[in-house]
């Protein structure tokens, strides 16, 4: 047995083997799988423009005009008059100077990444941001110091402990993330990063088009246009098309474009993709009720998936995650429900952490209400059918992003500023903080326990092991509620 086939065979034990599913026709509402008819309930074409008849048009429109492809990298021969149109309605949406496309969202994360970081400087990563955020703090050779899932406490211990001897610091984050459709805490990175003079990247590859006023994504709600140093957005799923966008200032712009190498040492998207991509923005800006029509779905599969009794919040997220836990559990769900016509592929490690395999639901702006009614009722079946009980179905809650939410957030924002700056302020008076790690341990704490104090030694003498800095910001945390 060859080292691939025995790989593919321990794959295959482990519950974790893949197939490509074949699906005949367009990515409507309902397509074609395996030749049988099926709810889709598992693709990114959120807005359902992947398929609208202006989005083929322009795209086919421009293979004729154009040409399919570009024949080269941006810097060489390949940068397109479409290229340009595109990159300049993408900035006017996103509210910053200037644009850059990118071949993909991939190929974005991993070029604007290894741009701003280096191997002197240090990234802050969240513990769920996207495979090629991840892909691209490991080419960028940074420090990465990876930060507990929307946990800005220790975001901001992170920062303290780890920047002061780099050069660069970078936060970096998805907005909406893709496997649990709950939003990142960015009025409090923006926050962050401006206490500690880092640069923040977004990834809003699932809110362009789908949250925040009129689809301007979650950068957008939050108030923090033209505040994040670049902000990302792929073409490949809203926006019905393939391809990646990075906004920034224009200084930015021109900086990505000389040293992200992949855009450097990488084909230009073609026409077709760049036409039908800008075609579905215009149709995004023209008709934003297609936005409404998203959320209200969404409501309508939370609201039909509660009443079956999966424990689903209610709230107007695209994303429902039905975590199951075990694979081979999430797979047997997967497969039953589309034997019942419903498609929700099962997501398992390494896309997800071990243990927390699911079908991960997504709505698009072109099912109806009934339909997605149906889906419910059907996923129950489906679950008892596999002997899952639907209660429990975790779903973790997804956070209403409503304006009332992010204004509240950004009013916050400011005080918060106020306050810590008054902490440094404290700090150069000699007045008593909160614990601070540097200042406070170990031994030299009169806030902290003695037996935490020495827990915190102990631990500070074994920092590099894996683990141990986030147990350490662990016992910190404690030492910080007891002495309060
Ligand atoms: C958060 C996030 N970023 C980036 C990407 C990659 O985008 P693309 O599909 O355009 O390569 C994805 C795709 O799944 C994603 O979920």
């Amino acid at each position: 047995m060859s080292d691939i086939a025995e790989r593919l065979a321990e794959l295959e034990r482990l519950g974790l083997s893949r197939r490509l599913r074949m699906i005949s026709g367009p990515q409507g509402p309902t397509v074609l799988l395996d030749g049988k008819p099926v709810l889709l309930l598992c693709s990114n074409n959120y807005l359902g423009l992947a398929d609208h008849p202006r989005v083929r048009e322009a795209a086919a429109d421009a293979a004729m005009r154009w040409g399919v492809g570009a024949g080269s990298s941006r810097l060489v021969s390949g940068s397109m008059t479409i290229h340009r149109r595109l990159e300049e309605r993408l900035a006017g949406f996103e509210g910053t100077e200037s644009c850059v496309l990118f071949g993909s969202g991939y190929l974005a994360n991993i070029g604007v990444i290894g741009a701003l970081a280096g191997a002197d400087d240090v990234i802050f990563s969240d513990e769920l941001n996207h495979a090629s955020i991840v892909d691209g703090c490991r080419l960028s050779r940074a420090e990465v110091v990876i930060y507990r899932h929307r946990d800005i406490e220790h975001l901001d211990w992170s920062l303290r402990r780890h920047g002061e001897r780099r050069a660069r610091r970078l936060i970096v984050t998805d907005s909406v993330f893709s496997m649990d459709g709950d939003i990142a805490p960015l009025a409090h990175i923006a926050e962050l990063a401006q206490i500690y003079g880092a640069r923040i990247v977004v990834d809003e590859a699932h809110a362009t088009g789908n949250v925040g006023p009129d689809g301007r994504g979650a950068v957008a709600a939050a108030g923090l246009e033209g505040e994040i140093d670049v902000v990302i957005g792929t073409l490949g799923k809203a926006l019905g098309s393939y391809g990646a966008y990075a906004c920034a200032s224009t200084e930015m712009v021109q900086y990505l474009i000389n040293t992200a190498r992949s855009l450097i040492f990488s084909t230009a998207p073609g026409p077709p993709a760049a036409a039908g991509a800008l075609a579905a923005l215009e149709l995004l800006q023209e008709r934003p009720h297609r936005v409404g029509r998203l959320r209200s779905n969404a409501r309508a599969l939370r609201r039909g998936l509660a009443g079956e009794g999966f424990g689903v919040a209610d709230s107007e997220m695209h994303i429902v995650p039905l975590i199951v836990g075990e694979e081979r559990a999430a797979m047997a769900l997967c497969q039953q429900a589309l034997e019942l016509g419903v498609f929700a592929q099962a997501i398992r490690p390494p896309t997800v952490p071990a243990g927390t395999s699911r079908l991960r639901l997504t709505v698009m702006a072109s099912h109806t209400p009934g339909e997605l009614r149906e889906a419910a009722r059907t996923l129950c079946e489906a679950a008892r059918r596999v002997g899952i009980d639907p209660e429990q179905v975790m779903a973790p809650a997804a956070e209403p992003l409503d304006e009332v939410q992010e204004i509240e957030t950004a009013l916050g924002r400011a005080e918060r500023l106020a306050a810590s700056t008054a902490a440094e302020d404290d700090e150069a008076s000699g007045t008593p903080t909160p614990f601070d790690f540097e200042r406070d341990a170990p031994g030299a704490a009169p806030a902290v326990a003695p037996s935490l104090g020495e827990e915190l030694a102990a631990l500070s003498e074994r920092i590099e092991e894996p683990g141990a800095a986030t147990e350490l910001f662990d016992v910190e945390r404690e030492a910080t509620v007891r002495a309060a």
